[in-house]
């Protein structure tokens, strides 16, 4: 299979983009952003999410209200619940862990979406479950864990756009073949 540097690319460019201009986000590229999200990997391909889709001003302003972790003001949300009926239906006996492993993978596919169709993104988990189910009227099964903020991007507004990414030494997080307590897997990188 031939290679894409581009995903590389992007990869490397997306930030968390938290602060929006007013113009709207479409439906279409709303659906385009989940259908990243339909493309992820999933443990045992059981696609327990479900994906609420938010556009109207008023219910963003609302769960602004109980979200901390929103700083600025998007015009679109997805929510992303998970399905415990479908869990149970499941009758899966392992770790819950992996089906938030699943929102993870999820996550980063309509990050990387949104940027490749010109929107800003971002990932927002400080909010009240509690009060953003309420307003979305969400039935007992579906546990909203996770939502994706979506805008088009002020530019350079953000310090996270302007700001060169965290130095992470490369290094700090790779250990080679195994783990040594010695400084052995210092590479320098
Ligand atoms: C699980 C998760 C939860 C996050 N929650 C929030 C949040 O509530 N509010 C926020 O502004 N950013 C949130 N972020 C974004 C991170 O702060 C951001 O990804 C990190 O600072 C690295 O910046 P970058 O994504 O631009 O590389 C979250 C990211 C992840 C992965």
């Amino acid at each position: 299979m031939a290679g894409d540097r581009d995903v590389l690319t992007a990869i490397r460019q997306r930030r968390a983009v938290r602060h929006f201009e007013d113009a709207p986000v479409t439906r279409d590229q709303m659906l385009d952003v989940i259908r990243a999200a339909r493309w992820a990997p999933a443990a045992g391909n059981k696609r327990v999410q479900r994906y609420v889709a938010v556009l109207d001003p008023t219910t963003i302003r609302l769960i602004r209200t109980v979200t901390p972790g929103m700083a600025g003001h998007p015009k679109g949300l997805i929510v992303v619940c998970l399905d415990w009926e479908r869990v149970a239906a499941l009758g899966y006996g392992g770790s819950r862990s992996i089906f938030y492993v699943d929102i993870g993978t999820a996550t980063e596919n309509m990050l990387l979406a949104a940027q490749a169709i010109g929107l800003g993104a971002g990932p927002v988990t400080s909010f009240s479950k509690e009060a953003v189910s309420v307003l979305l009227r969400l039935p007992s099964r579906l546990t909203p864990e996770l939502m994706v903020i979506l805008g088009h991007p002020v530019p350079r507004r953000t310090e996270h756009q302007s700001r060169p990414r965290t130095p992470t030494r490369l290094g700090d997080l790779v250990i080679w073949e195994h783990f040594s307590s010695d400084r052995a897997n210092d590479h320098g990188y």
